[in-house]
């Protein structure tokens, strides 16, 4: 069952409007002109679609928050930073059917009642900002977009915003100071972005695949949505597979996959043997081969000890030394954190300099004590979402395999000959 690729998959489909429109697109849009907003964010909730952005929160209640909130304009944005290591999904759809996202914020345009959406596209996504700028186009053309849409009373355009490289700025709130010109930084919470969002104005922040969804809830119906795959899930999910695997690419599936499943039947197994997965990009925990019955959707990846998040399985493989792992992700978050509070400017820097010592062959026993405590201290006072996730690898690489630790620190050793110890650094 596909909801996000249907066209894509099929043979010859450019995505320009033209083919949108013969696979029955924006054929939603026709018809939410002729329906209420109650109805709308109705069906949503009946669908059960929750956010694909990571954080899975009601897309139907966030809908309907922004729409009840007092406050005027209001204001549409997608998510297109994809900045999580390991994510390249919502490209496929920004690239390859860009009028099923366009469809989708219109649609919420329409909801919310607001007459402006913004798509903030990571900058890298060059070709994807180029494809958008001609959709835009083609949809203004058809008065999909513009004034009167479709000869109602609702007007709704969408502009293109190029973000510059900040995995920060993928944070709903640092997203939004960034879109109104200041440095991307987060935003203490609450409020959320339904109340006070860009401009403080109340505005609906998704994600590219969760706008995706939109025209096929409001085509078959919240109930027919909610019937595909898991029940307390329903729909698909787009999974990025990378890492030592050997077919890596994007797999929309339902989400009552199997983490196994996805490995072996879709991912075509591991590149050598099986050590351990990160299920949702770098900021999620470790799982391992003891979990690959693991359900693949949000509830169930979070009681095996990890985050599904945005989907962004990493596969590694036994060659792969896990004080490296856990050092080259601590480069990562230390290089990314925006500085704004103390434990996430300097727990990064720190955990960072420990990791470092370990993989050189001078790390201390007692610094394994000081990565718990200063990992407890972040999730709990980090502001965002980026300092509190920023040592779930750490913390569950040292959980999961203690003796790699100890072994670079008692022995100055590292078996898997990853590090260089103290042979003048390391890689
Ligand atoms: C550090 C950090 C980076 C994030 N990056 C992204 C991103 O690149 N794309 C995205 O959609 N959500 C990202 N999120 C989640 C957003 O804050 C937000 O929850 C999401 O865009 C809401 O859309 P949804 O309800 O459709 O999931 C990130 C969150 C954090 C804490
Ligand atoms: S947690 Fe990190 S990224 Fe988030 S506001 Fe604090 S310093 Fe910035």
């Amino acid at each position: 069952m596909k909801v996000i690729f249907k066209n894509i998959e099929k043979e010859g489909y450019t995505g320009n409007i033209e083919d949108y429109v013969a696979a029955e697109g924006y054929q939603s849009l026709k018809k939410v002109v002729t329906m209420g907003p109650e109805e709308i964010i109705s069906e949503l909730k009946t669908s059960k679609l929750v956010g694909r952005g990571g954080a899975a929160f009601p897309t139907g209640l966030k809908w309907e928050f922004t729409k009840k909130s007092q406050g005027s304009p209001k204001y549409v944005v997608c998510n297109a930073d994809e900045g999580e290591p390991g994510t390249f999904k919502d490209r496929q759809i920004l690239e390859k059917d860009p009028h099923l996202l366009l469809e989708g914020m219109i649609i919420c345009g329409f909801t919310i009642k607001a007459e402006t959406g913004f798509i903030y596209i990571r900058g890298e996504y060059k070709h994807a900002y180029e494809v958008l700028e001609k959709a835009i186009k083609q949809a203004e053309e058809k008065n999909f977009l513009g004034n009167n849409i479709l000869g109602s009373d609702f007007s709704f355009k969408i502009k293109l915003y190029r973000g510059a490289g900040a995995y920060v700025c993928g944070e709903e709130t640092a997203l939004l100071d960034s879109l109104e010109g200041k440095k991307g930084q987060s935003r203490v919470k609450p409020p959320f972005p339904t109340f006070v969002g860009l401009n403080n104005s109340p505005t609906v922040l998704n994600n590219v695949e969760t706008f995706a969804n939109i025209s096929e809830i409001i085509s078959k119906g919240g109930k027919s949505f909610s019937q595909i795959g898991s029940a307390d899930y329903p729909g698909t999910k787009l999974y990025c597979l990378s890492g030592d695997i050997n077919k890596p690419g994007v797999y929309e599936l339902p989400m009552n996959i199997t983490l196994g499943e996805l490995i072996e039947n879709y991912g075509g197994g591991v590149k050598g043997k099986l050590k351990a997965v990160l299920p949702g990009g770098v900021s999620s925990s470790l799982l391992t081969d003891k979990d690959l019955d693991v359900t693949m959707d949000y509830s169930s990846v979070q009681k095996a000890g990890s985050m599904l998040g945005s989907g962004a399985v990493i596969v590694i493989n036994q060659e792969r030394c896990m004080v490296d792992i856990a050092k080259r992700c601590s480069e990562f978050f230390d290089y990314e954190s925006c500085g704004k509070c103390t434990p996430c400017r300097e727990g990064t820097k720190r955990t960072q300099e420990i990791l470092n010592n370990f993989a050189n062959g001078k790390g201390e026993l007692s610094s394994l004590e000081l990565l718990k405590e200063l990992q407890e201290v972040m999730y709990d006072t980090s502001r965002c979402g980026l300092g509190q996730a920023a040592l779930n690898v750490v913390r569950s690489a040292q959980e999961k395999f203690p003796d790699e630790f100890e072994e670079h620190i008692t022995q100055q050793k590292c078996k898997l000959n990853v590090c260089l110890m103290n042979k003048g650094g390391n890689v």
